[in-house]
């Protein structure tokens, strides 16, 4: 690639959506990195910018059309510029068309199946001063392997063990956009994973659609529980965590694997999406409300401490106030530590898009905020349980709203502001001395190691040794 105006080409990345994304542009950015271009530290330095984009609700697509229009001007004032749109939304039947109708200033758009063509993509809208529109209708018959990652932290790393998706929930886009569901073969996710302790990584986000049908495809014998075990045995890695998990899937094995491993943390992100049996049925989730109650019943007899989380819609179509009244009810009685909650948007080419009875947005904004008001109030009551409670905490580094303090996570995955000297990627004991619905906040506590108290003195460490404690 040629260098101009005296330095490399700059580009910069912007990522709409899910973790999936996040590592996407990961990866485009390995890619870019590796065909010599250099990061720029804003769109107004860039040569070449391109948004990852999601399409799982309307408004995902709206943000993506309103930055779009942002960089209208800047387009104008710099023709040299290439504009990429790719991913989930240029995926989306259609939309290809429709981003270049809505944005003409768009050079290049791409999809979810063809990301490692983006560097050939970008250097041919350069010379040729033309439009690339490339969206491959299948993924490669081979999951494309080796492909370069630049990831951001050096602590947490999202490593995907499986691309698309099989399950068809009427409501959801995903597995039109990303395709049959692929797994990598475990031998080279342990491989990334090993490359990744090695490189002082602490934690890995094992990353699918649903983890848990992990391996179904490769015929050999290895399935998510077997996976996680592997993981669980490599040396420096010390937090293993996984996403997203689909109910009907998490058999008893997999909650006893969660069990044994020392380093798959206590976190179960199981998206229920409705409590009533009715809506369930027709989301196509293949689990009832009482399965959801025995699968959560099991999981804190066998994992004391879990957390909890979901996922949920309000006003998929022909959802009555009944309904409505029955994910409250799901809700309180379940009690979980947090909650993504939705307005269903209808999203065309998906089932319940074609659903009779689609419900009114005044109605489907007012049970949003009933729900949103409910959980709250659930999540800072759970988290008060914690009060007094010492916690583990893997150091992330300086709060990023107040420097003076320092940031990290539970493994029930919650987020804790405390004081004190930790570096990144240490694990700290800390007492909880506040809760809100989102943040802990606490003290350190001296840590005891092998029986001994020790100050905790980040000046005492050895840089670059990580060590196990035993509390
Ligand atoms: N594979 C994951 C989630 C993918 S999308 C899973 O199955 O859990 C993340 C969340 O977006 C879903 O869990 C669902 O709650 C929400 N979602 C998906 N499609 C939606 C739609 N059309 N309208 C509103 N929310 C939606
Ligand atoms: Fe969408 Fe359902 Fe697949 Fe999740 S499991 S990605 S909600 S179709
Ligand atoms: Fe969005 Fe694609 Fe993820 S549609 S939620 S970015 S898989």
């Amino acid at each position: 690639m040629t260098a101009e105006k005296g330095h490399p080409l700059r580009y910069f990345t912007f990522t709409f959506g899910c973790q999936m994304n996040d590592h996407d542009s990961e990866v485009l950015r390995g890619l870019l990195e590796k065909a010599g271009y250099e990061r720029a530290a804003s769109e107004e330095t860039a040569d070449v910018i391109i948004l990852n984009t999601c399409c799982v609700r309307e408004r995902a697509e709206n943000k993506v059309f309103g930055y779009l229009g942002k960089l209208k001007a800047l387009k104008a004032s710099k023709p040299g510029l290439v504009i990429g749109v790719g991913g989930c939304m240029a995926q989306r039947q259609g939309m290809a068309e429709a981003i270049r109708r809505q944005a003409p200033h768009v050079d290049v758009i791409f999809g979810t199946h063809n990301l490692h063509r983006v560097p050939e993509l970008v250097r041919m809208a350069r010379e040729t001063r033309q439009a690339q529109l490339e969206v491959w209708s299948r993924p490669l018959e081979d999951i494309p392997e080796g492909l370069p990652v630049r990831r951001e932290d050096g602590l947490k790393a999202h490593v995907t063990i499986t691309y698309g998706c099989n399950n068809f929930c009427t409501y959801c886009i995903v597995p039109y956009v990303r395709g049959r569901e692929r797994s990598r073969p475990p031998e080279v996710i342990l491989e990334e994973i090993r490359g990744l302790a090695a490189e002082g990584y602490k934690e890995v986000m094992l990353l699918g659609q649903n983890v848990n049908s992990y391996g179904r495809d490769l015929n050999n014998g290895v399935d998510f529980a077997d996976l996680l075990a592997m993981v669980d045995g490599i040396a420096g890695i010390e937090r293993v965590r996984y996403t997203t998990s689909h109910p009907k899937d998490f058999s008893r094995r997999l909650i006893n694997a969660v069990a044994a491993c020392a380093k798959v943390c206590e976190h179960f992100h199981l998206p229920v999406q409705a409590g009533s049996d009715a809506v369930l049925a027709r989301m196509h989730r293949r689990y009832t409300r009482d399965d959801y109650f025995r699968l959560v019943d099991q999981i804190r007899a066998r994992v004391p401490g879990a957390s909890i989380t979901t996922d949920l819609i309000v006003g998929f179509p022909g959802e009555t106030e009944d309904d409505f009244a029955a994910t409250l009810d799901l809700v309180e009685r379940v009690r979980f530590d947090s909650a993504y909650t939705f307005i269903y948007s209808p999203r065309a080419g998906t089932k319940a898009a074609g659903f009779p009875d689609q419900v009114e947005a005044e109605v489907k904004k007012n049970r949003l905020v009933r729900l949103v008001e409910r959980q709250n109030r659930i999540s800072q009551e759970v988290n008060q349980e914690l009060l007094g409670q010492e916690v583990e905490v893997l150091v992330e580094g300086p709060s990023k709203t107040n420097p003076e303090v320092l940031s990290g996570r539970t493994r029930t995955n919650k987020i804790v502001i405390f004081s004190g000297q930790a570096r990144p990627g240490e694990l700290q004991r800390v007492r909880i001395t506040e809760a809100g619905a989102w943040t802990l906040f606490g003290e350190p506590v001296a840590r005891k190691v092998r029986g001994r108290v020790l100050a905790r003195q980040a000046e005492q460490l050895q840089p670059g040794i990580w060590w196990r404690y035993s509390w």
